[in-house]
């Protein structure tokens, strides 16, 4: 940020892990330990931050962390890279992926564009159609803004580790009279929430809660998140594809910093020099710990069990039943159908099998889309789609079944 003077308010700040309802001492004394294990010796027990609006109660203080505006961030960070000879193409969608000597991507215009490395930083590589899938899985997580006084409540880093978990930050706004405060939280497993506004209602009545201080909530929104099994990223080569391909993803909600982070490791690895981080990131590492094979085996079940939808019945048995604004899965014959009713009443039909690995997608009645409870892919209302792994929209129904 300083080398290409991007003016994104980055300001220094403590971070706070605080304690859920029914959290224990100990939780935050493993944690503390293992941090200092981890080289962090600052970070430090505290009875309670101290923080103005807000009561955490025990918790360990982080100090030094780092917090800006990521909008303003991405906006700098795309003028250096066209200020120094590179060029950023929008709205070009890449059918496929080739490495090697004649590393080369293919659009679905059939261009071809080749490089000495490929690079793919698409939250969820989608590319590769399994291995990756089965080291790290999709959650929606929810996020509202509210409203609060200026100076309300302590500028910091707050975040619990609870299950499903909270985080917090303030956001000034300089040209008004209030600030926002951020809090994000409640995930659950892409496609698996039959009613995902509970999990935003949730997350307002936490935040009410925890922040009485708060005017109004302004804002509501969700996004998704690749949570890797054993808890860390991934930033290197891709373990599926021939050399000169690499990717970054399993950002869980630390996407800005393995914006960062993984750059600066594929420079290394592209450059030939050696990293210090690159064996830790690497996406071909196998994890042994039985923490994390227990994770691993527990979300891959979870995926398998998904298969059994193939030969259940659907949501609703007529599509008279689909209300306008709605959508729902549909037996017809062998297979399933995606109904999607608009509001003035003209159904939109698709196959409710996702390209990718042909799990049976789900509506999401919050964001009107049809998400994959397998690997996350996700399709607007009408199957166009919106978020890999699969890089095609949902099938048409076939002329046979319409
Ligand atoms: S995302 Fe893998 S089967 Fe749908």
């Amino acid at each position: 940020m300083a080398d290409e003077h991007i003016d994104c308010d980055y300001s220094r700040l403590d971070g706070f892990l605080f304690l859920p309802k029914n959290g224990t001492h100990q939780q935050l004394q493993d944690e503390l330990e293992a941090a200092h294990r981890a080289g962090l010796t600052a970070v430090e027990l505290l009875p309670d931050a101290g923080a103005t609006g807000f009561k955490t109660g025990e918790c360990l203080r982080f100090p030094n962390q780092g917090q800006f505006h990521i909008l303003k961030y991405l906006s700098g960070l795309a003028e250096a890279v066209v200020a120094q000879g590179g060029r950023i193409f929008t709205r070009t969608h890449v059918q496929s992926i080739s490495g090697g000597s004649d590393a080369h991507v293919t659009t679905s215009d059939n261009y071809e564009v080749r490089a000495q490395a490929i690079v793919l930083a698409t939250n969820t590589p989608f590319n590769d159609r399994v291995v990756m899938h089965t080291k790290q899985h999709p959650y929606r997580t929810y996020v509202v803004g509210a409203r609060i006084a200026k100076g309300a409540i302590t500028k910091a880093l707050y975040w619990d580790d609870a299950d499903p978990y909270h985080y917090i930050r303030v956001q000034e706004v300089p040209e008004a009279d209030y600030d926002l405060l951020i809090v994000g939280g409640e995930d659950h497993k892409t496609g698996q929430e039959p009613n995902p506004q509970n999990h935003l209602d949730c997350l307002e009545d936490w935040t009410r809660a925890h922040f009485p201080s708060i005017q109004s909530i302004e804002y509501r929104w969700s996004g998704q998140v690749m949570e890797p099994t054993d808890g860390l990223g991934y930033a290197g080569p891709d373990p599926l594809n021939n050399d000169n391909v690499y990717i970054i993803t399993g950002d869980s909600g630390h996407g800005m910093t393995h914006g960062t982070l993984g750059p600066m490791i594929i420079t290394d690895l592209i450059l030939g020099r050696s990293n210090p981080w690159a064996k830790l990131y690497d996406p071909g590492r196998v994890t042994l710990k039985l923490e994390s094979v227990k994770e691993y085996v527990k979300e891959n079940l979870n995926v398998v069990a998904e298969y059994a939808d193939l030969v259940t019945g659907g949501d609703v048995s007529t599509i008279e039943e689909v209300k306008p604004g709605t959508g729902a899965v549909l037996r017809r014959g062998p297979l399933k159908v995606a109904v999607y009713r608009d509001e003035a009443g003209t159904t939109h039909e698709c196959l409710a099998i996702c390209p990718h690995l042909h799990c049976v997608v789900h509506w999401n009645s919050l964001e009107t889309s049809w998400d994959c409870p397998c690997h996350g892919s996700r399709f607007d209302a009408y199957g166009h789609l919106l978020y890999g792994p699969s890089n095609m929209d949902l099938p048409p129904v076939p002329k046979a079944l319409e």
